[in-house]
């Protein structure tokens, strides 16, 4: 059969990727949880019904680039690179119009829209919403309405939102729940984090490790908000600095105060980095305030020629750092996709035996965010406390 072969031929596949390509659904929707290989899948299945067919458009929607570029257009650029039959079957890929487009006259697009109007221009084939909780229903309409064949959305279920609301249950849509189990192509290290996650939060453990639809409470950080980029005027207190290696992350996080308020970049958030690439990551002229259990490592990168120094880490040091932290807005620029997903998930731990949330954070989702904690320990602590009368500092409560 000609479809088979094509399928066959492009990419290795998963279990997912069939039923997904399989689906015959107007809407299929992939609840899940990380890793199971939704997008992966999603993008193939995709990839593959434009190689068939000439002439279609296919967009690839989320919530902002950034996000885009370690979501579906990232999974989309692998599959691209490690298949030969895929790269004969496309023409080009612009880099800069972020499309794909196809010998046969077919395009992938991936956009991400800022207003329920601005989603009324264009129309496709077919649809993919990338991790649909982060895209506002009024959006995801707009577009549906103006897709001719079949959508696609893939999320982590969180919580409940405009997916369970409105399609899930509705005979046009087929739900497909995956989880990590269902993808073969995953390293044994990344999986026993995943389910690591029993020991920190039952609630995390669901969503992420079983992908069902959870609700996740007690969260510890609720003032923030993206912004574009950092204001002119806005002064650098340090860079936060937490070391990780195999499984966590590196994160560096440049941090800005302006009118009170916290102004926040993230800078690296990479795993498998060594203490020079992280030299090669930095700037020398900003101070660097790095995790204090790793002196060889704070050691070599002052040898580098920065000024860094170890956080005032002592007992509390956790909820003291957050404590600080909650006194300020904190403003989030919108290319720091792994800080704003650390934001949503980073929760006080809940008592197994009543149920209610505990005075200690989970230690899980928190590179970034302890990177922040170690500028708050150092830099913020004193300012705040010689304040602490003024009405601006009591105005944070
Ligand atoms: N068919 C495949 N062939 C090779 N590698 C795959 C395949 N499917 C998935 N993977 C690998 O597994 C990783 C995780 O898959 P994917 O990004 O699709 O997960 P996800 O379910 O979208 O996770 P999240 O909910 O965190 O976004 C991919 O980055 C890729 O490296
Ligand atoms: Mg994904």
């Amino acid at each position: 059969m000609m479809v088979e072969e094509v399928e066959n031929i492009l990419f290795t596949t998963t279990a997912l990727y069939e039923a997904n390509y399989h689906s015959d659904a107007l809407i299929t929707v992939n609840q899940g949880g990380t890793s199971s290989g939704k997008t992966y899948s999603i993008d193939q299945a995709l990839f593959t019904k434009l190689a068939e067919r000439e002439k279609k458009v296919c967009t690839v929607v989320g919530q902002d680039i950034p996000n885009l570029r370690v979501g579906a257009l990232r999974d989309a650029l692998e599959i691209y690179e490690n298949s030969t039959e895929l790269k004969r079957a496309i023409k080009s890929y612009n880099k800069s119009a972020l499309t794909f487009t196809f010998n046969n006259g077919s395009v992938m697009e991936f956009k991400s829209y800022d207003s329920p109007q601005d989603a009324k221009s264009g129309k496709r084939d077919y649809l993919f919403i990338n991790e649909a909780n982060g895209i506002p229903y009024p959006i995801f309409k707009e577009l549906y309405l103006r897709t001719y064949t079949q959508t696609y959305i893939d999320y982590n279920p969180n919580a409940e939102f405009w997916v369970h609301e409105h399609l899930i249950g509705q005979p046009h849509v087929k739900l497909l729940i995956s989880d990590h189990r269902n993808n073969p192509f995953l390293p044994q290290h990344t999986r026993d984090s995943i389910e690591a996650l029993k020991d920190e939060d039952e609630e995390l453990w669901r969503v992420y490790a079983r992908g069902l639809t959870g609700k996740i409470e007690g969260l510890v950080f609720r003032k923030w908000s993206v912004c574009d980029k950092i204001p002119e005027n806005a002064k650098l207190i340090a860079v936060g600095l937490d070391f990780g290696f195999t499984n966590d992350p590196t994160a560096a996080i440049e941090v800005y105060q302006q009118n009170g308020e916290l102004w926040l970049d993230e800078i690296v958030y990479k795993s498998g980095l060594t203490n020079p690439d992280i030299g090669q990551l930095l700037d020398k002229s900003k101070p660097i305030i790095a995790d204090s259990a790793e002196p060889k490592s704070i050691e070599e990168i002052k040898r580098l020629g920065f000024r860094i120094e170890g956080a005032m880490k002592g007992p509390d040091s956790v909820k003291n750092g957050i404590d600080i932290l909650k006194r300020y807005h904190l403003n989030v620029t919108r290319r720091s996709v792994n800080l704003r997903k650390e934001l949503n998930n980073y929760k006080w731990k809940v008592d197994k035996l009543s149920g209610k949330a505990i005075n200690v954070p989970v230690d899980v989702y928190n590179h970034g965010l302890d990177a922040l904690r170690y500028v708050a320990l150092n830099k913020l602590k004193q300012p705040y406390e010689i304040k602490a009368t003024s009405k601006e500092a009591l105005g944070f409560y």
